[in-house]
């Protein structure tokens, strides 16, 4: 009998989670995993849980299967499908698996980091073949998934109206009631995946951009970290809130179980990564926009990967000597605070850009506002800074460049004093500074009406006939010199 109102297929954490969280809503689920006794395990442990983590009533709404014909029968039209398994060929094993059991009109759900244009590719096959697809962006992690992620949907719209509820009930909430969810439609095809891959883009770039003011303030004022505690308790206070700012506060709390000492300084320097900033850095390649503080993320976990190189090179290649930081503590630690957020601020600035960027590219039609909004609770990201960003672009939903915001270009300016300072010194000590590098040389780029690539194009023309525009001639209408010949010394 068709009783559930929504299905899931995979039962690894971020599924459970999700299950836990649409039953929590009241919702009735149907699961189904390719291995039947994790279905057995999660679907019998149920009855165990400990009450904060399983509402009472719960587990009578949550239903296992055993093969997906059963599964699919289970489901109240038109069918919703939500799957949660490993992107690439594995979604599209069980799109081949569930696609003769569905009738027109059925809707399946991919939630996973899938990347964008197997989305694009997904929704346009099953459109073919009568059926509805969501691609969406989940982001917020395990905890996330339990008690409110965020939610990026993107796909067929038709379908959006039935999946709206339970998508916005099971989502994080934020506003002054707490009632606004972090879920709205994000727009055709691959929109919400791509917008979940900005999201991550953008978690490299806040992550990496931390990691450069620890390292500045590490070795610049050889804070202890408790005291590299004290100062992101302090940030977190500010303008700088968010969720990145208050791990990176409790990571200098916790001591090391296996020895003496604190965790942070026993973990090994190479940072892992699942490709998605590495997806956003080849697309902005592609679309031609400069996403540089992104990319350098990546670069940065590239080389750290790259650890035992890097400790043979140690040996080999010397910085400054003797250089040492003389100037003020409390101020110095101030200007890393303002180069922090005048670096964010170019992050996302890049960010919206590329975005924006790519649904010229699609004919999506994609609302930043809205976009920021979504980000706002549940996610990684999440943090004061974008109800900022909502501001901005409620105010001038076309706004080119959030950089070119009243309220942001006063904050760079404030900050602009203390941004160079930090990267000076970081320069004078040898510090590496990647992506707080990155951002000032966008920022000062950007700025520019005029760049040194008059040269650069006379260049492409002397050696390949690249031919140039002239700045007092209509854009367009191309010249050529024979350089060779004109040369006057
Ligand atoms: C989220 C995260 C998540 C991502 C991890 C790991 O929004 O919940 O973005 O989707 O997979 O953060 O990403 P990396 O392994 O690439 O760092």
């Amino acid at each position: 009998m068709a009783t559930h109102d929504i299905g899931l297929i995979g039962l690894a954490v971020m599924g459970q989670n999700l299950v836990l969280n649409m039953a929590n809503h009241g919702f009735s689920v149907a699961v189904y995993n390719r291995t039947t006794q994790t279905t057995d395990e999660f679907v019998g442990g149920l009855k165990n849980e400990p009450q904060d983590k399983v509402w009472a009533g719960t587990p009578d709404r949550i239903q296992g299967y055993h093969t997906l014909e059963e599964f699919v029968k289970s489901l109240k039209r038109p069918r919703r499908m939500m799957i949660m398994v490993k992107a690439g060929a594995p979604v599209d094993a069980v799109i081949e698996q569930l696609k003769p059991l569905l009738e027109p009109g059925d809707i399946i759900i991919d939630g996973g980091n899938s990347y964008f244009p197997d989305t694009n590719r997904r929704d346009a096959d099953l459109r073919k073949a009568g059926l509805r697809f969501i691609g969406t962006g989940v982001s917020g992690g395990e905890e996330g998934a339990l008690k409110g992620p965020s939610i990026m949907p993107g796909g067929h719209h038709d379908a959006w109206p039935f999946v709206k509820d339970i998508f916005q009930a099971i989502s994080a909430k934020v506003g002054p009631n707490n009632d606004i969810p972090c879920c709205d439609w994000v727009g055709d095809a691959g929109a919400g995946q791509y917008v979940k891959m900005v999201h991550n883009g953008i978690e490299y770039g806040d992550m990496q951009l931390i990691c450069e003011a620890y390292l500045i303030l590490k070795e610049t004022l050889g804070l202890t970290n408790n005291e590299l505690h004290q100062v992101f308790k302090e940030w977190n206070e500010t303008e700088l809130e968010s969720y990145l700012i208050e791990i990176t506060r409790d990571i200098f709390t916790v001591k090391d179980s296996l020895g003496s000492g604190d965790l942070i300084d026993k973990i090994l320097d190479t940072a892992g990564q699942k490709g998605t900033g590495k997806w956003m850095s080849q697309h902005a390649l592609d679309l031609g926009v400069p996403t540089t503080l992104i990319t350098e993320a990546v670069y940065a976990r590239c080389l750290s990967a790259q650890k035992d190189e890097r400790v043979r090179a140690e040996t080999v290649l010397a910085g400054p000597k003797d250089a040492k930081f003389t100037g003020d503590k409390k101020q110095f630690i101030e200007d890393v605070k303002q180069a922090l957020y005048a670096s964010k601020l170019c992050s996302y600035a890049q960010g919206y850009v590329q975005l924006n960027a790519a649904a010229k590219e699609f004919g999506w039609k994609l609302n930043n506002g809205n976009i920021a909004l979504l980000w706002r609770g549940g996610c990684i990201i999440r943090s004061r800074f974008l109800g900022d960003i909502k501001a901005a672009f409620d105010k001038n939903p076309d706004l080119e460049n959030l950089l070119l915001d009243d309220f942001f270009k006063a904050a760079i300016e404030k900050a602009q004093p203390s941004w160079r300072r930090v990267l000076s010194t970081a320069i004078q000590l040898g510090l590496p500074t990647p992506v707080f590098s990155a951002a000032l040389n966008y920022f000062d780029g950007y700025r520019r009406g005029r760049l040194p690539a008059n040269l650069l194009q006379a260049q492409r023309d002397y050696f390949g006939a690249h031919t140039y525009e002239r700045l007092d001639k209509n854009r367009g209408e191309m010249f050529h010199t024979d350089w060779i010949r004109e040369r006057t010394l």
